[in-house]
């Protein structure tokens, strides 16, 4: 097969590349490892940033987004007793949009065979080749056949684990992590939500998140120590403790029910750098990870491949190379933000294992200082509804 830009992982970065680039006329095949349903089974953050739901708008896909997802205008950050609210309409003039990223996934599948997106799912041992030249192509073995996809670029779209950044040599490659010593336990349950808004909370017990997919289902998380299993967590002990860190308020009015679906996710912060390495170009988790305090992970993979699909529609319609020589650093500019963001309120928010009494009153006396102060929180809401591409 040739094509223009073969780009590998068809998760929200995937597609919505692939999307962008045919919409200009460009040629492009996705090749994704695992099958549609197994994509569409993974439970990930939910808060999208105005420059994800523009992409949506641009592609005219956001219908269904519009129609089912919940604009927010503020949420919360609790510290054990009272409720902060962050007024991010107020604040910046823009609102994040509650919509699942299993959702937004699926309208982008669907709307692949009428858009002429190509996927070919369940490719097996996909490989990158001649990365460094102007005439890259990817092998994968697709119902036990061998196949080749010749293509000018390769837009590594495969996740934290895919096989894209690891065909950059360690001789130009940068790696810059930070691992916390805790996860996020959470459960998906068909509740109403405790609060029509999103609560962070910070408890001497630890963190806690409550959110939702809907207005019929709730999304919570608490933080864990690493090494505690699901199993050590029946639904009951999971919203008894819920309630004591979420604070009083919110525990009011927190329905409980059984659990549809409850995992426990590490927290990272990691970045790689170059972006680009000769026709090869990383976008999303295979780039960056976030920890999820703050949702930055999907509407980092969205605003990488803004910039990508604009460098590679100007290489294809224009023949001017400079945006794709230029994608990393521009991309990366803008990545190091949020993992600084996100790194912020993970710390703000999370009990270490380390801190002491006197780290427990500086994120008490920063949490106080929030609440009083204007310019405090109008930093944490630019943030929040995401910086300008
Ligand atoms: N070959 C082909 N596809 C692969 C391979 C491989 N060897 N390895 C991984 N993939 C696919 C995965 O199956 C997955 O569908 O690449 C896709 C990567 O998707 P995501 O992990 O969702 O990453 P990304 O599209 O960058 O999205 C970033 O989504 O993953 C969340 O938390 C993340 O919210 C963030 C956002
Ligand atoms: C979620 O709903 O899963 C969610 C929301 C906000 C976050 C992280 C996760 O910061």
């Amino acid at each position: 097969m040739k094509t223009q830009v073969a780009v590998i992982g068809a998760g929200p970065a995937g597609l919505l590349l692939a999307h962008l680039l045919r919409a200009e006329g460009v040629e492009v095949i996705v090749v994704e490892r695992s099958s549609a349903d197994h994509v569409l089974g993974r439970i990930r953050a939910g808060v999208l940033e105005r420059t994800t739901t523009d992409l949506m708008d641009r592609l005219g896909l956001g219908a269904r987004m519009h129609a089912e997802g919940l604009p927010h205008d503020g949420f919360h950050l609790a510290d054990g007793e009272r409720l902060i609210r962050i007024d991010i309409a107020k604040l910046t003039g823009q609102q994040v949009m509650v919509y699942g990223q299993t959702e937004l996934t699926r309208d982008l599948m669907a709307a692949a065979p009428e858009r002429g997106v190509e996927i070919i799912y369940e490719a097996a041992d996909v490989a990158l080749h001649d990365v460094e030249g102007d005439a890259p192509y990817v092998t994968f073995v697709q119902d036990g056949q061998e196949r080749r996809i010749d293509a000018r670029f390769i837009g590594g779209c495969d996740g934290f684990h895919g096989p894209s950044r690891r065909a950059i040599p360690e001789t130009v490659a940068r790696h810059f992590e930070r691992v916390y010593p805790f996860g996020w336990l959470g459960i998906l349950a068909d509740v109403p939500p405790c609060n029509h808004e999103l609560i962070y909370a910070n408890h001497a017990r630890g963190f806690a998140l409550a959110s939702m997919r809907s207005p019929t289902r709730s999304r919570y998380y608490v933080q864990v120590p690493l090494d505690e299993r699901v199993e050590d967590w029946p639904d009951e002990r999971l919203w008894d403790e819920l309630a004591i860190r979420l604070g009083p308020e919110a525990a009011a009015h927190m329905v409980r029910g059984p659990a549809i679906e409850k995992s426990i996710a590490p927290l990272r912060s990691y970045v790689f750098e170059p972006m680009r390495h000769g026709s090869l170009l990383l976008a999303g988790d295979s780039a960056h990870i976030v920890p999820p305090t703050g949702a930055k992970g999907l509407n980092l993979a969205a605003s990488d491949v803004a910039y990508l699909s604009d460098a590679l529609i100007r290489f294809f319609m224009a023949g001017d190379g400079d945006g794709v020589a230029g994608y990393s650093d521009k991309a990366l500019a803008r990545v190091w933000k949020a993992e600084r963001f996100s790194w912020q309120l993970t710390r703000l928010m999370h009990r270490f294992p380390e801190n002491d009494a006197f780290d427990r009153r500086m994120q008490l006396a920063d949490l106080d200082y929030i609440a009083s102060s204007v310019a405090a929180q109008t930093t944490i809401a630019e943030n929040y509804v995401g910086l300008p591409l």
